[in-house]
């Protein structure tokens, strides 16, 4: 596995690759590497022939009183979790290396990224657009697989990729959770056993409200409402719970097979996000 730390040699990097006829997958992280991260990697290397993986803590992301100094670091055992799955390179660059001093521009999407996280995160997903198109840049990548945990996220890049004719195909691949049904997050290791016991009462909500949709149930508001109780009083502070369209992200008065049933919450420090898109 390459090393790479420059914008520079990654794109020589890709262009090598491109000029022998394979393709490239890109799997933007942060880092922090869990088995979430790894599935992203093994789907993306079904995708094309050389798997490119970025850790990059993206500071653009972070509003000012979030956790971007104490966000999890880890890059040895990243690597070597990554060399292991046969990752290709890891391009790892320093925040001066990624972004210029006197850099202006960023990317800006005016609906899909106001509300749910966007309305409680105001910069965040601009920072995501921004460091992940200047990722696609640098990695020359023709795909880019993201985790549908992070399903506003997912929509938002879609969104971008359509409306600036960005030709990278994105994939999306299924949430991966721990054995008791907490969804892997890299904020996870925040939590205290009280809380990480509290917050599966985010997984709990989320299964009833699907087994009710299974059911027959069809009204989204029963669907929040199901939720928001099971979470009830073992969240310090629920900060939304939607039924929504997940291209469009507009809340749905009738649930759908895809309609995504989504929540944000707080455990002591920690907001945790997690979802269901409905399947049978
Ligand atoms: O999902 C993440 O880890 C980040 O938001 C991403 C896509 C790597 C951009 O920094």
């Amino acid at each position: 596995m390459k090393t790479v730390r420059t914008k520079k040699s990654l794109s020589r990097l890709s262009r090598s690759w491109h000029e022998a006829g394979q393709s490239v997958a890109l799997v933007p992280t942060m880092g922090y590497l869990h088995e979430g991260h790894l599935s992203l990697v093994r789907l993306a290397r079904k995708k094309a022939d050389r798997v490119v993986v970025s850790v990059f803590v993206n500071p653009t992301q972070f509003g000012p009183n979030e956790d971007f100094a104490k966000y999890p670091r880890d890059e040895k055992r990243d690597f070597a979790l990554l060399a292991a799955e046969g990752v290709d390179a890891v391009f790892a660059p320093t925040p001066q290396e990624m972004y210029g001093a006197d850099a202006t521009v960023r990317v800006v999407e005016s609906s899909l990224s106001k509300t749910m996280c966007g309305a409680f995160r105001p910069i965040h997903f601009s920072g995501v657009m921004t460091v992940v198109l200047k990722l696609f840049n640098a990695s020359r990548c023709d795909v880019a697989v993201f985790g549908e945990k992070d399903a506003q996220q997912l929509s938002v890049i879609r969104r971008m990729v359509r409306d600036l004719d960005v030709p990278v195909k994105i994939v999306g691949a299924p949430l991966v959770r721990e054995a008791d049904g907490l969804a892997r997050s890299s904020r996870n290791v925040y939590l205290s056993e009280g809380e990480r016991a509290r917050a599966l009462s985010l997984s709990a909500g989320l299964d009833k409200a699907r087994e009710d949709w299974l059911r027959g149930n069809e009204s989204a508001a029963r669907a929040v409402a199901t939720v928001r109780k099971a979470i009830g009083k073992k969240a310090d502070k629920i900060d939304y719970v939607v039924a929504v369209d997940p291209d469009t992200l507009e809340p749905v008065a009738k649930l759908e097979r895809g309609t995504l049933v989504a929540v944000a919450a707080w455990f002591g420090s920690t907001r945790l996000i997690d979802n269901h898109f409905l399947r049978r």
